[in-house]
Order: C-alpha cells, then structure tokens, then sequence
C-alpha cells in the first residue's frame, strides 16, 4: 500500500505509477558483497539544515526512503556530530520491518556505528542507553571514553598515527573492523564532515 506523496521512478527509465514499499524494497535492495550507502537531505542551494536541523528539509518521501534504508542494513553508521546535535535515539523498526528482517535471517536491528575522535559522548544518551544492539564507537589510539561509555558501547580503536591527522579515526580500516564483525551492508546518514 502506498500513502501520502508518491514516489516514482525516473532513472534509468521513467516508470510512471506510485512505489510500492515492496518495489522500493526490492530497487535499493541488499548486495552479495559489502556495500556502504549513504543518505542525506540537500537542498537546491547546497543547506544541509533549516533552523539548524534536517527535519526542515525532509519531506514525507524522504521520511519514507529514511526508514525503508534503515530497515535494509546491518549498521547504521552516524558521526559524533549529528549523533549529539540531533540527539539520536535508539534505532526502533515498526514490527512489520522487525518481520522482514528475520524472514531475512537478519538481526532484528541494525548496529548504531557511531564515528567520534574525541568521545565526547553521553553514554546516558537514548541512543546508547535504549539500545535494541550494544552500539559500536569507531575512535582512535589516543582518545579517552567518558566514564560509563564502555558500559554501553564497543569502543573499537582505528585511528590514524599519521602525524598530519591527530586525532582522525581511520576510516577504511573501520569499515574493515565492521565487516569483520558482520556488518557488511552499512547505511551512514552522515554529517556533512564524516560525509567529507
Ligand atoms: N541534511 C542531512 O541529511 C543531515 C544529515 C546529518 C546531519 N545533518 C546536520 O549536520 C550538522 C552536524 O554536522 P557536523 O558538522 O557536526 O558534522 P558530522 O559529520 O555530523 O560530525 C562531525 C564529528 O564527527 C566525528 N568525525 C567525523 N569524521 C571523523 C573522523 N574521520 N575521525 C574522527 N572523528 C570524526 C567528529 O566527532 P568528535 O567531535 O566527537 O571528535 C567530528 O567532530 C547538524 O546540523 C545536522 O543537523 C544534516
């Protein structure tokens, strides 16, 4: 069934008719292989926010292809500043993609990744507190978590001794470390500097 804005296909060719979920499911898919996809809202003239957050740029559709990705893949990768700024929550699925999931042989939720240099993070943030999976922390060698992170999370050290970039996580050596750990479909809704 399908509410609300359409979505249709235009590319590689113009199919006219509303997506179904069922058809979005099947066109983004999951691969055989590893696979990192990101998703994010722009608008026209290049803002990533109105007001300060994404809400204000995210139409119903987007809300709709938000979930629908989510549901797809094994991690759900976030940067340190988003995961604060927007205050993220613990990853929830509606019963009906918990079920698609299993039926999958997948894990009921995807993992939070969260990608942070300098862990300042709140482990009594929903995101890790209400966690449905015990989330993972990508940091480097250096970094100290705060008091109670460990409790709540993988902290996984991939960082950089490159002298040029203190404090960077690296980030192909922790795609490496998830897939390892069976995280190979990974969805990344950003920030805009992890994106970079
Ligand atoms: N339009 C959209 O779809 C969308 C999506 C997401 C976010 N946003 C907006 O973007 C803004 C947040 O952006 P932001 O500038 O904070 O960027 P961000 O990419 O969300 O977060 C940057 C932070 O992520 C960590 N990080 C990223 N890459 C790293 C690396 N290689 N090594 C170590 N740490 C790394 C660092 O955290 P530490 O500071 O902990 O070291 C860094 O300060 C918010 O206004 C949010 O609403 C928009």
């Amino acid at each position: 069934m399908t509410v609300g804005t359409p979505i249709e296909r235009i590319w590689p060719a113009p199919v006219t008719g509303a997506l179904t979920d069922p058809q979005l499911t099947a066109l983004y898919g999951r691969t055989a292989g590893p696979h990192l996809r990101v998703n994010f809202v722009a608008s026209a003239d290049g803002a990533v926010t109105l007001d300060g957050y994404s809400a204000g740029l995210s139409g119903e559709p987007d809300k709709r292809v938000f979930g629908l990705l989510r549901m797809l893949c094994d991690g759900l990768v976030v940067a340190a500043g988003t995961l604060r700024h927007e205050g993220y929550r613990a990853v929830r699925l509606s019963p009906e993609r918990r079920a698609w999931r299993r039926e999958q042989g997948l894990a009921e939720f995807p993992t939070l990744v969260v990608v942070s240099g300098s862990l300042d993070l709140d482990p009594a943030q929903a995101a890790f507190a209400d966690a449905p999976v015990r989330p993972i922390v990508l940091t480097h060698a250096d970094a100290v978590p705060p008091p109670g992170l460990a409790d709540v999370a993988d902290v996984i050290r991939c960082g950089t001794d490159q002298a040029d970039a203190p404090g960077r996580v690296d980030l192909v050596a922790g795609l490496a470390e998830l897939r390892r750990r069976g995280l190979g479909q990974l969805l990344c809704e950003g920030g805009p500097h992890l994106f970079g």
